[in-house]
């Protein structure tokens, strides 16, 4: 069977079953453009982040971390440009009052067929009120991007630590924007994650640094193991970049709803610092020990959505074939991923002895290794499809021969790998390191 034929529907509904992604507010017939993400939902968000943190932050020494407030003062938002730009053009249909974004619709209302009135710009950011006051001052916005943050935190990062340029700072957190129509899943959401990275730079050196995160987020991709063939990266016209860009790469990502963004690469120059030196009235202004000057650095910035390449992920590894003359979908995450690693599980339910070995098996395992489960539901084939399907690598079974049946298997198990079926005996006593050599 084709892969794409019925995907979307075919992962919204895994995602749903196997406690991935919810409908955000369900029960009360859910809000657009939010999810909720479930137990393994969150551990492979959370592989992915951390991933990501470990790759552009711990590992490297050119990098500090930040968590920055998500409500900031509003003149942060006016000194970015994004109260005065921000925005998305809009049409109404005049027939049904629906509304859609004028440059993803054509002539005519796709849900009734009606004329679209004019085009409006649309300001995509949430506005709030901060405070028991009622008026401008007390207007905030939550933020449409991370980035902001780490600009406003450009100069206590400096004197906090003095980094030499080139240095980033890195941000995982939230972002809000008011889709005019969220649609695909978790591809245009309404609060989403972003994991952002402005990097700054000698003007002089922007094209250097630039190719060098170009690299680096492809390599990222590679690791999380979304389909790498499935990845292009667009050069983006002057005309369709963000109002503080001087270059874009886009990096494209082939959804089963056509070519579309998953991260961008930006060189936002100086136009952030210098608009917040302009409008704070602080110097932001670098030092240059080695050449005795002061300069507004320039940014070159990475930015990913989490959310699209948790999407991206799952569509990467969902995969249909047969196994044992049995039809079956799973997902194949790499190890690193999978939310859980290993599945422990006894031949049989109603064996006392095999259940408490099985356990005491998977509690020492669990000690050692992260993200371990225990499973006796259900017969064994049922058990090694729900653990396919949630992207399981390794399921590990504990026999009568474990309990010394045969005696020359005695203490030894069975381990089942998930992309073949394909089963191995290994001694208890190796089982760790059987699984820490696959991280
Ligand atoms: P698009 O053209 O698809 O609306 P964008 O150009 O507005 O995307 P950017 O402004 O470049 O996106 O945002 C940076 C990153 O944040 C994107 O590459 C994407 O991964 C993520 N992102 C942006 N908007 C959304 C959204 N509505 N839902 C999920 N992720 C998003
Ligand atoms: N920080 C880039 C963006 O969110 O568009």
């Amino acid at each position: 069977m084709e892969k794409n034929e019925n995907l979307m529907e075919k992962l919204v509904s895994l995602c749903k079953r196997r406690g991935f992604v919810y409908q955000g507010s369900e029960i009360y017939g859910g809000l657009a453009g939010t999810w909720d993400y479930g137990p393994y939902g969150v551990a492979l968000k959370n592989n992915i982040k951390n991933l990501w943190w470990q790759k552009f932050v711990t590992d490297r020494e050119d990098m500090f971390g930040l968590d920055g407030a998500i409500l900031m003062n509003g003149k942060v938002w006016e000194a970015s440009g994004h109260v005065g730009g921000f925005a998305d053009p809009m049409t109404e249909c005049v027939k049904c009052h629906k509304r859609f974004r004028a440059d993803q619709v054509g002539e005519k209302c796709p849900d009734c067929g009606g004329a679209f009135g004019p085009v409006r710009q649309f300001n995509m950011m949430f506005k709030t009120q901060i405070g028991a006051v009622e008026d401008s001052s007390a207007t905030v916005y939550l933020r449409p991007e991370t980035a902001q943050a780490i600009f406003v935190n450009f100069k206590n990062i400096v004197d906090s630590f003095h980094p030499k340029l080139p240095f980033g700072i890195a941000q995982i957190g939230k972002a809000f924007r008011n889709e005019i129509t969220p649609r695909d899943f978790l591809f245009r959401v309404r609060e989403f994650e972003q994991m952002e990275i402005e990097y700054f730079v000698k003007p002089d050196e922007w094209e250097k640094n630039f190719a060098l995160l170009q690299e680096e987020i492809k390599d990222y991709f590679k690791q999380v193991g979304v389909t790498f063939s499935d990845i292009s990266e667009l050069e983006v016209p002057a005309e369709d970049r963000a109002h503080y860009s001087k270059r874009t790469i886009d990096f494209e990502f082939e959804y089963p709803f056509g070519r579309k963004e998953l991260c961008g690469l930006a060189y936002r120059t100086d136009y952030d610092l210098s608009q917040h030196t302009g409008a704070s009235g602080q110097d932001l202004r670098y030092f240059d020990e080695a050449g005795g000057e002061k300069f507004i650095p320039h940014v070159i910035e990475p930015s990913l959505g989490v959310d699209r390449v948790v999407l991206a992920l799952l569509i990467s590894a969902y995969t249909e074939d047969e196994l044992g003359g049995e039809k079956r979908a799973y997902l194949k995450f790499n190890y690193q991923m999978a939310p859980i690693k290993v599945a422990v599980f006894p031949l049989l339910k109603n064996k006392p002895e095999l259940v408490e070995k099985a356990k005491e098996i998977y509690l020492a395992l669990k000690k050692e290794i992260s993200s371990v489960a225990f499973d006796d539901n259900g017969n064994i084939g049922k058990r090694y499809r729900r653990q396919d399907e949630i992207g399981t690598p390794y399921c590990v079974t504990i026999d009568f021969d474990t309990l010394g049946e045969n005696p020359e298997l005695k203490d030894t198990v069975t381990i089942r790998d998930r992309d073949t079926g394909s089963q191995e005996r290994v001694k208890v006593s190796e089982l760790t390191q059987f699984f820490k050599d696959k991280n």
